[in-house]
């Protein structure tokens, strides 16, 4: 299948990549150039494991290529893509659609001919029915059929979700888009994937509920976590004993400082828009948004008690500044709240992460920024691990517990013990385990 991809992003170059890898043929369209020059020197613009070398394969087989120029990718395309952002808009929290639009009437534009045209990036129910209608007033003799497919990957293990997916979701309203799509996904047959078609508006629903239930399943475990701290539970075990029920699974339960990253934030927003202009009020989803706002700042707040409530002048070292480990995404990363929260009260930061400082730098000032988690901890009032890398999984305890002034390590994704960090000298807290005197106070 000739196969073009509009947007080169994450989920566009990971999909394209693995496409291509299917064995289909695969243009990968952007309208940056610069990163459609540093894909074709080789250079990944996200840190993604595998990617380049999947890239790379792909590239050196004919497969894959970049460009800029979006007509000569579409003409002669069996099926085109659309993975553009859609990214919350400013000022009322809706999807911000005005990338899949002019995407759509791009493609328009330069159909040769017969192509389905499948939606990739995340969009309100009825999108699909927008593009259909902007494509055929921009194009009414071309012959085209609209799909949804929408991405379940997670960034950091995007290319292994990709290949061995718990489903492909497919939303079509004929039969020519099914027989398309059937066929580009038919190597996944091997794994067992199941293909779910569904009509349009129901697979785009689909991408919201998946990611709204997401979203839940981490809020209700952290405010678990809270009333854990409080009653003197532990939320760890909390978490195995619900998760090892079939019916709940142990998936998701991991208390820690709030989700954040390009998903969970923007569409349990843009689900809320859609639920609200329809006026059917999903009161679940809009605590867990509240709740999950308010959860990173108040993170911010558990350091500064673990340091006795004044921060003024002390150095707090934080390990992790990405939403989460195996990827450079710092969008709506809780590391931003809680170190605006600490420096809003006169901390002083230093912070180290294996792949995020880039971006991080374009979010927080004022951060001396260190690669090796030693240097950052050396001389530093408190260590807070905010992202569970696997570089800060076997720290040699001891040794920050010498190097620090104060010895005091906050927690706050419960990769350590109270009792390994307590026996090597330094002062814990975690998320919800029974309250520690420092904090109690
Ligand atoms: N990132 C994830 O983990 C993930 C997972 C599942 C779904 N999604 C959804 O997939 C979509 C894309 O997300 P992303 O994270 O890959 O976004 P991104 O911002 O990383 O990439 C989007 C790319 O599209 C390009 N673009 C925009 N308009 C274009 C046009 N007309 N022609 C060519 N290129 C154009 C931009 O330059 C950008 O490079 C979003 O709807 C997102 O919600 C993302």
């Amino acid at each position: 299948m000739r196969i073009a991809m509009i947007g080169t992003g994450y989920v566009g170059l990971v999909s394209g990549a693995c496409f291509s890898d299917f064995g289909h043929d695969v243009v990968c369209v952007d309208k940056d150039a610069a990163k459609i020059a540093a894909l074709e020197d080789g250079k990944m613009p996200i840190y993604e494991p595998g990617l380049d070398a999947l890239v790379a394969h792909n590239v050196a087989g004919g497969r894959l290529s970049f460009t800029t120029d979006l007509a000569s990718a579409v003409a002669g395309a069996d099926a085109v893509f659309i993975a553009v952002g859609t990214p919350s808009r400013r000022g009322d929290g809706h999807a911000d659609l005005s990338y899949v639009h002019v995407a759509a009437e791009e493609i328009a534009g330069a159909l040769t001919g017969p192509a389905v045209i499948v939606t990739k990036s995340t969009v309100p129910v009825g999108t699909g029915d927008e593009v259909e209608r902007i494509m055929r007033e921009a194009a009414p003799q071309a012959e085209f059929w609209v799909a949804s497919n929408p991405e379940f990957l997670r960034e950091g293990a995007a290319i292994d979700d990709f290949k061995r997916p718990d489903r492909v979701v497919v939303g079509i309203e004929d039969d020519r888009a099914r027989d398309v799509l059937e066929r580009i996904y038919r190597p996944l047959n091997l794994n067992r994937a199941p293909l779910l078609f569904t009509r349009r508006r129901t697979a785009e629903l689909i991408k919201y509920a998946a990611n709204a239930f997401l979203a839940t399943k981490i809020t209700f475990i952290n405010e678990i976590a809270d009333l854990c701290e409080i009653v003197g539970a532990d939320v760890q075990d909390v978490s195995r004993g619900i998760g090892l029920d079939n019916r709940i699974g142990p998936k998701f339960l991991h208390a820690g400082p709030g989700y954040g990253g390009s998903c969970f934030p923007k569409d349990t927003l843009a689900l809320l828009k859609t639920a609200e202009d329809e006026q059917v009020p999903l009161r679940i989803v809009e605590s867990v948004v509240k709740v999950n706002d308010s959860r990173k700042r108040a993170m911010g707040r558990k350091v500064i008690r673990a340091m006795g409530g004044d921060v003024r002048g002390k150095t707090v070292a934080i390990l992790g500044l990405t939403f989460k480990p195996n990827t450079d995404d710092m969008r709506e990363a809780p590391s931003i709240a809680i170190i605006q929260a600490l420096q809003d009260e006169g901390a002083t930061i230093r912070a180290c992460d294996p792949e995020g400082v880039e971006q991080a730098k374009r979010e927080l000032q004022d951060v001396e920024f260190l690669a090796d988690p030693y240097a950052a901890a050396d001389g530093a009032d408190a260590l807070v691990i905010v992202t569970e890398w696997d570089q800060f999984r076997a720290l040699d305890l001891s040794r920050m517990a010498k190097i620090m002034n104060a010895p005091i390590l906050v927690d706050l994704r419960n990769v350590y013990s109270p009792d390994e960090a307590r026996n090597a000298g330094l002062d814990y807290v975690g998320v919800g385990m029974p309250q520690h005197p420092a904090e109690a106070a």
